[in-house]
């Protein structure tokens, strides 16, 4: 089993070019996050068969919010999918409801604080309270894992100061916007080598365009796997 700190975003359109890179990349990625670009396009079929017939781990990548009942509904369903990682909004309501929708299933609820497409301007537009960005990232997330979440995705930035959190004990922290030394960055901003993202306190990365775009899917996430394994990256959770 590869190094499963490696979440390879299957940000393409259906499920067959998603089954394809995943031949492609063969047992270099054990982990794989499919989101919600691919939802009408067989996602829930492809997790269905990279778990069962092929034995990845499943990141499913919903971004969910709504009442409480609906939520808790929703991931009751979603958890028959016998997925890895869920991603739900971080609000209290939503966290504790998909905490209850999982059961005893062993799914890990990871909450979204403020999406990084945003910023202040935005907040001030969908009447969030004042304050700057970092610092409601760092409330919400310390109000969605005492909420019950058992992780939460952050920018690479945001990763060491969530890990200093007290409510952050024994959570998980997973960072997307990752790019390998050399990599194009497309439209991710605050980013973060994979090692430096590792060596903050992030637990996974994610990383998509960098392997799914190379000439050689395979060789980029061997690459990353190989910075991993590196001593700049450390295991500060585990
Ligand atoms: O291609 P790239 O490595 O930028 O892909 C990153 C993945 O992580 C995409 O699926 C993107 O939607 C997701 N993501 C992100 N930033 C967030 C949350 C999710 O880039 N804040």
């Amino acid at each position: 089993m590869s190094d499963d700190r490696l979440i390879v975003a299957l940000d393409v359109p259906n499920a067959l070019e998603g089954l394809a890179l995943a031949q492609k990349l063969g047992d270099a990625v054990s982990f794989y996050k499919i989101g919600l670009g691919m939802l009408t396009g067989g996602g829930l079929a492809l997790a269905n068969e990279l778990k069962d017939e092929m034995g990845k781990k499943i990141f499913l990548d919903m971004k969910l919010f709504d009442i409480g009942q609906t939520v808790e509904n929703a991931v009751r369903g979603l958890a028959q999918f016998n997925l890895d990682f869920l991603t739900v909004h971080g609000d209290p309501h939503v966290v504790r409801a998909a905490q209850e929708g999982k059961g005893d299933k062993d799914l890990k609820i990871l909450a979204v604080t403020i999406l990084t497409s945003l910023d202040r301007a935005d907040l001030d537009a969908s009447c969030y309270k004042d304050g700057d960005v970092q610092s409601l990232v760092l409330e919400r997330a310390a109000k969605a894992m005492e909420a019950g979440a058992d992780g939460v995705i952050a920018s690479p930035q945001e990763a060491a100061l969530i890990r200093a959190l007290p409510e952050a004990e024994g959570k998980l922290i997973v960072t997307p916007g990752v790019r390998p030394v050399g990599a194009a960055l497309g439209d991710q901003k605050r980013i973060a080598t994979p090692a430096q993202a590792i060596a903050d306190g992030a637990d996974h990365i994610v990383v998509g365009r960098p392997v799914w775009t190379a000439a050689d899917p395979r060789q980029a996430a061997q690459n990353i796997l190989a910075e991993l394994a590196s001593p700049q990256a450390t295991m500060p959770n585990g």
